[in-house]
């Protein structure tokens, strides 16, 4: 079996040629002509799917059974509609494969690189797959004399596109990102089993990129499916793919630990998610997904410890909500050292209670920030637009009594601390930590930036300040 079609029988497409009744775009335009590094899951996809919006595409791989089969348009894996697909494309002359990856790269416009990123021995990612595909890259790059768009498919630690893939790229080609060439991080989102589908009707298409010329060429390639690109840094995107998965993994593990508390009682698991799915206000949403500081209140932390409970009563392991306390006393342990890291020693808190809008202070995390504080010898005062001399906080002080005895140091201090005008506290501290987010603070923080160390717990800023006086704790 012959696996390597020939590179010297690439002829410009002719554009009457789609065969996909979703393509939409305009047939006289041209087409970039794609290569693509690695034809696994993602890259035997990929090449047919692009094929199928029109585009001429050469798959790449060192496995000569796989480009055996791309060139005979039959699926080297098992997924549905791919073999199909393939067989088309190369029935359409779309689809050409090789070994040649130097070559393949001249012969095309952009590059998409999806070789496999396994994890290496010591728990990282093995970055081995990803150097010999750019050493090839820049070999074939060294003399097209042409730009040329590079796309990084693979799933990969932050900066591993600009400070493991460029570099190589350059050094084999001696050529310069950003003028011979572009870079853009493109991560895949497909779920083998319906990767056709996910590819035609996209969860979201994510381009980073630090060069627009590069971001506006893959913009064109994928404007037949997703006419609403989301542009972010190569970093971010990134990041963005691991934070993804990570993120299904959680609720694989979190729907799991709530089966396993059902079953014991005689609860139908499904039923309950089956309702929790349905609350896109709240559960399924942002609210509660972005960085910012732990959680409180009068119900959140007691029911994680009601269920952690009820679990460990039944005999049932729940490791995920378990760990939920820790994760959240590492948050209110990381605002303290922010404080100590500060020097300051007067330290202003703007917002007491967990959150905006109420003068709820039961098991409100910042009191345990204060309380270490103010134990540790620091001079600690508090502003809350909610919370004056005047409100009533004997009975939250009893429940904060009862449910934390070690707050003592705060709950005694907490009269004699508060502050009345939050811009003239503001101007007698070193440091003013911020825990709630509303117009009002911002607007009070936003007149003092510059002129008080600020720790800011809630993302008070859509755009975080860059200036030494201001420290965000989780961006
Ligand atoms: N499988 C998925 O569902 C999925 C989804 C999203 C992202 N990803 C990511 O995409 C990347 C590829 O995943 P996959 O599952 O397709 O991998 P895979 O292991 O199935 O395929 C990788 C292919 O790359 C080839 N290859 C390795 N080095 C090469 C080189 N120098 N030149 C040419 N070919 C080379 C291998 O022979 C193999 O065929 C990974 O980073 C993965 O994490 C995978």
């Amino acid at each position: 079996m012959n696996a390597v079609a020939n590179i010297q029988d690439y002829r410009p497409l002719d554009r009457s040629t789609d065969y996909r009744s979703t393509v939409t775009w305009p047939k006289s335009e041209l087409l970039s002509a794609i290569s693509i590094i690695g034809l696994g899951y993602v890259g035997a996809v990929s090449t047919a799917c692009l094929a199928g919006l029109g585009h001429r595409v050469i798959g790449c791989d060192v496995d000569t059974i796989k480009t055996a089969q791309i060139a005979e348009g039959v699926s080297p894996i098992h997924e549905e509609g791919l073999g199909e697909l393939l067989a088309n494309g190369v029935e359409a002359e779309l689809i050409t494969s090789t070994t040649n990856v130097a070559e393949a790269v001249a012969a095309t416009d952009i590059t998409f690189v999806s070789v496999g990123t396994p994890t290496s021995e010591d728990g990282g990612c093995d970055y081995r797959y990803i150097r010999s595909a750019a050493q090839a890259i820049g070999e074939g790059l060294r003399n097209k004399g042409e730009y040329h768009v590079v796309v990084m498919r693979c799933s990969v630690p932050p900066a591993t596109t600009l400070n493991v893939m460029v570099p190589e790229i350059e050094s084999a080609s001696g050529l310069t990102m950003g003028e011979d060439f572009g870079v853009c991080f493109n991560p895949e989102f497909l779920r083998e089993g319906t990767a056709i589908a996910d590819f035609d009707v996209p969860p979201k298409t994510v381009i980073g990129a630090n060069d627009d010329r590069a971001a506006d060429i893959l913009r064109r390639v994928y404007a037949p499916v997703d006419d609403n690109i989301i542009a972010t840094s190569i970093e971010v995107a990134e990041m963005v793919k691991y934070v993804d998965n990570v993120w299904h993994a959680t609720k694989v593990c979190f729907a799991n630990e709530v089966g396993r508390v059902c079953k014991p009682l005689s609860i139908d698991s499904h039923q309950v998610m089956d309702i929790f799915v349905q609350d896109t206000k709240l559960n399924l949403s942002p609210y509660y997904l972005k960085p910012g500081f732990a959680y409180g209140g009068s119900c959140l932390p007691k029911e994680v410890r009601a269920v952690a409970h009820l679990a460990e009563n039944l005999g049932v392991e729940t490791p995920l909500i378990n760990s939920l306390a820790a994760t959240n006393e590492k948050q209110i342990q990381s605002a303290i050292e922010l404080v100590r890291q500060s020097k300051g020693r007067k330290i202003g808190f703007v917002g007491l209670a967990f959150k905006a809008g109420t003068d709820d202070l039961r098991e409100s995390p910042i009191l345990e920030v204060m309380n270490e504080l103010i134990t540790e010898g620091y001079d600690v005062r508090a502003y809350d637009p909610a919370i004056d001399a005047n409100t009533r906080v004997d009975n939250q002080f009893a429940y904060v009594r009862h449910v934390c005895p070690h707050l003592e140091p705060v709950v005694e201090a907490l009269p004699g601390l508060l502050a009345a005008d939050p811009l003239a506290m503001i101007d007698n501290c070193d440091v003013i930590v911020v825990t709630q987010r509303s117009k009002e603070i911002r607007q009070q923080v936003a007149s003092r930036l510059g002129r008080v160390k600020v720790i800011d717990l809630v993302r008070l800023f859509d755009a975080a300040p860059s200036t030494n006086s201001y420290e965000g704790i989780g961006w």
